[in-house]
């Protein structure tokens, strides 16, 4: 499979290479729905403090209270892959905005705990839906020379979100019950992303599969900025014709086992490498070397949201010229390097004393790694290896998968280290890290370059029996 990438052929120049502003500004719209999925995610570590205090939770209603979100999103990660081709992906997204807003309002004005964990429940959903419907179209929108670029713009805007949060916790601080305000504003995003979608125009590969191909050749003249849009229609009419409808029931068929093991192996992947171990346990992490100032857990968390949102765009450069494959393999080696240095600094005890700043260092390196590759480049592999017929269906399995694994993970972090010590946790993650660079090295196709109709294409004559 790796070695798809070699056979295929290169669309002839001036079909539909141009890169029009339109289809950036509808690309940076339907982004904002990474931009409450990271908001969201994010501002529960700083509000959490408050609505302890406020309501007097024990650690296991806090644990409560913090998930509430994943198990949303897994439900919201269902409900898309239901919803997502009779609606279209546009309304999708505006769905998601509008549940998005409805939740913020929910916490932000809750009379007492329980409106407060169903709000948080609702955010998720919306989470959820977005996760995967902003990449998904974004992909379907874009140009195949910039398709990489694009995606990670959604991933782009995810960790400013996280970033955006820890500042708005950080501002609120010293305010009289800040929390409400802390979960309230998502609100803003959240007009922004359901009243700008509803300007956009549809997926223009949706219109086709739903036989409004007059609409499609309209939307593809806008956001090519181009008449000469005849080429990219017939590649999908023609790859469409050979797919027919589908069902659920159609994922489990021999041509979609490969595809469907890469996203549900990946998804998993992304989630038990720890990466939310970091962005979630941050300051934890920090204590354990032995850094317990409030200083040393907003250096530890604004770090690691900063060098997040650096190495993103970082990769974003590389995505359609290096391709998704050596990003991807180069971030799990450095991840693997990382979580392998985490635990041998937690062996020795005799590097104690410089022990805060070698984690900090490390913490750093860690989710540099992950930022140039495994973060986005899930996502963006999801929205492109899979037919269009089955696509929402699939990509919602694999983003369930991930958001299930994300769950498991942050419910079982503080017992693993715990159980097998704070090494023995690291070494564990190194461990999973190692497994994810055999896999990535044996099943992951490149599809850099090319239109996602070619991908599905090679992708068959690859599959495995
Ligand atoms: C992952 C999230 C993670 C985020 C961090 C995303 O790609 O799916 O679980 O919190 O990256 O930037």
């Amino acid at each position: 499979m790796a070695q798809t990438s070699s056979t295929s052929q290169p669309v002839p120049s001036g079909t539909h290479h141009q890169v029009s502003r339109f289809v950036i500004i509808v690309s940076a719209i339907a982004a904002i729905g990474g931009l409450l999925f990271g908001y969201d995610t994010g501002v529960i570590s700083g509000a959490i403090l408050f609505i302890k205090e406020q309501f007097r939770l024990d650690s296991t209603m806090q644990e409560f209270v913090v998930s509430s979100v994943l198990v949303g999103s897994v439900t919201g990660a269902a409900l898309g892959g239901l919803l997502g081709d009779r609606f279209g992906r546009r309304h999708m997204i505006i769905l998601a905005g509008i549940i998005f807003g409805l939740g913020a309002l929910l916490t932000a004005f809750t009379p007492n705990l329980t409106i407060l964990v169903i709000g948080r429940v609702i955010v998720g959903v919306g989470i959820g839906i977005a996760s995967f419907i902003s990449p998904m179209y974004i992909s379907e929108v874009a140009p195949k020379s910039i398709r990489g670029t694009l995606v990670f713009l959604n991933q782009l805007a995810l960790t400013l979100g996280i970033l955006l949060s820890y500042w708005v916790d950080y501002l609120f601080t010293n305010v009289s019950e800040g929390w409400r305000l802390m979960l309230g504003l998502a609100i803003v995003p959240a007009l922004a992303l359901a009243l700008g979608m509803a300007k956009m125009p549809d997926s223009p590969r949706w219109l086709i599969m739903r036989n409004r191909g007059g609409q499609a050749r309209k939307v593809l003249h806008q956001i090519r900025g181009t008449q000469n849009v005849d080429a990219e229609l017939e590649e999908i009419h023609s790859s469409l014709a050979t797919e027919g409808s589908s069902q659920w029931s159609d994922l489990l068929k021999p041509a979609l086992r490969l595809p469907l093991m890469i996203g549900i192996g990946l998804a998993i992947f992304q989630q038990v490498t720890g990466i939310n171990t970091v962005i979630y346990y941050a300051p934890t992490i920090m204590e354990f070397s032995g850094l317990k100032s409030a200083g040393a857990s907003i250096l530890a968390t604004t770090g690691v949201g900063v060098i997040n949102v650096l190495f993103t765009i970082v990769g974003s450069w590389f995505v359609d010229r290096a391709g998704r494959r050596p990003l991807l393999l180069t971030s799990l080696i450095g991840m693997a390097i990382s979580l392998a240095l985490l635990a041998v600094s937690f062996q020795l005890p005799q590097l104690a004393s410089s022990l805060g700043v070698a984690v900090v260092i490390i913490l750093m390196l860690y989710v540099a790694s992950f930022a140039i590759g495994l973060g986005p480049v899930f996502w963006l592999l999801i929205s492109e290896i899979y037919p269009l017929n089955i696509r929402s269906k699939a990509m919602s399995v694999a983003t369930v998968a991930n958001w299930g694994a994300n769950l498991i993970v942050a419910m079982t972090f503080l017992s693993i280290v715990n159980a097998l010590g704070r090494p023995g946790a690291f070494w564990l993650y190194a461990v999973l890290t190692l497994c994810s660079v055999v896999f990535t090295y044996l099943l992951v196709p490149e599809t850099k370059g090319r239109t996602l109709e070619q991908i599905q294409e090679e992708l068959k004559t690859h599959h495995l029996k």
